[in-house]
């Protein structure tokens, strides 16, 4: 498969071919995705929980954020790699949002990063990143990274007023300059209603279909545990048998059936005997 690309995206959504997202925070989720043929992967912020343990994403920092973005970069050789820009990296200054974005680019290896929200903010530093030469990604209706201002983790757009503030981020994002937008948690008959009224495509997220889809990974492949939410779907249940791989491991420790023979070295008689004297 040649790499990923921009306009191969572009030429994905006219053609009415769905682009297929997923999240990756590690080089074998990487390696997984690509190898499984997703189109694009994300180092999402909800790496924050998924595999750092923190309550909700605004805790993890640029530096941690990087760490991941390199370890995802070098396990996709194909998919397109977008990185989220983690809350408090971009919210002082449009300055602020392209040095950040820039290292997400140079020490990450991102092809492009996301920014959460449409507000007036938000655009300009969708307007500062992109004049920078970086591609961005939106993202709106349920943007974690604000999620206390929203009233909680919630869906948007069920109401008459947030419903059109979603139509009028759509289309601003789109104008300030974003290649691609995340709606997540936004009724599909809302969604409806933007996408014909878009050129880029829509990546959809408890947000019906669109041009594409994304999941968090471990949520998709049953890692992650609790309760679940309403739009995830599970297509395996690896955490199960992950906890029964290492179960089976603690017992053949306890009652000696591991190691075996086989997974020791040998030696020599006269090693042997050295070792002895
Ligand atoms: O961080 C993340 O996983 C995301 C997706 C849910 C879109 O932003
Ligand atoms: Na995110």
């Amino acid at each position: 498969r040649a790499p990923m690309s921009i306009p191969r995206l572009a030429e994905m959504k006219a053609n009415g071919e769905r682009i297929v997202m997923v999240t990756a925070y590690d080089h074998p989720s990487a390696r997984i995705a690509d190898t499984a043929g997703v189109d694009m992967v994300l180092v999402g912020d909800s790496g924050a929980q998924v595999v750092l343990g923190h309550d909700s994403t605004v805790s993890v920092t640029t530096d941690e954020m990087l760490v991941l973005a390199g370890a995802v970069r070098r396990g996709a050789r194909t998919a397109f790699v977008v990185c989220d820009l983690p809350f408090g990296s971009t919210e002082v200054s449009d300055e602020q949002a392209v040095a950040t974005a820039v290292r997400f680019v140079k020490e990450g290896g991102a092809d492009a990063v996301k920014l959460e929200g449409g507000g007036p903010a938000r655009l300009s530093r969708i307007r500062a990143v992109v004049a920078a030469g970086i591609p961005v990604v939106a993202h709106i209706g349920l943007t974690p990274q604000t999620a206390t201002a929203l009233g909680g983790l919630r869906a948007q757009g069920r109401t008459a007023q947030t419903a059109a503030r979603i139509v009028d981020e759509a289309l601003a994002v789109q104008d300030a300059g974003a290649f691609a937008l995340v709606v997540e948690a936004v009724p599909a008959d809302v969604v409806g209603v933007v996408l014909p009224a878009l050129r880029i495509p829509v990546i959809g997220i408890g947000a019906g279909p669109a041009d594409g889809q994304v999941l968090v990974l471990h949520d998709l492949l049953g890692i992650t545990d609790g309760r679940a939410a309403k739009f995830v779907k599970r297509y395996a249940a690896i955490g199960d048998a992950m906890t029964a791989g290492v179960a089976a491991y603690v017992d053949d420790v306890r009652s000696g059936a591991f190691p075996a023979r086989e997974h020791t070295y040998s030696a020599s008689a006269d090693a042997v005997e050295a070792a002895r004297a």
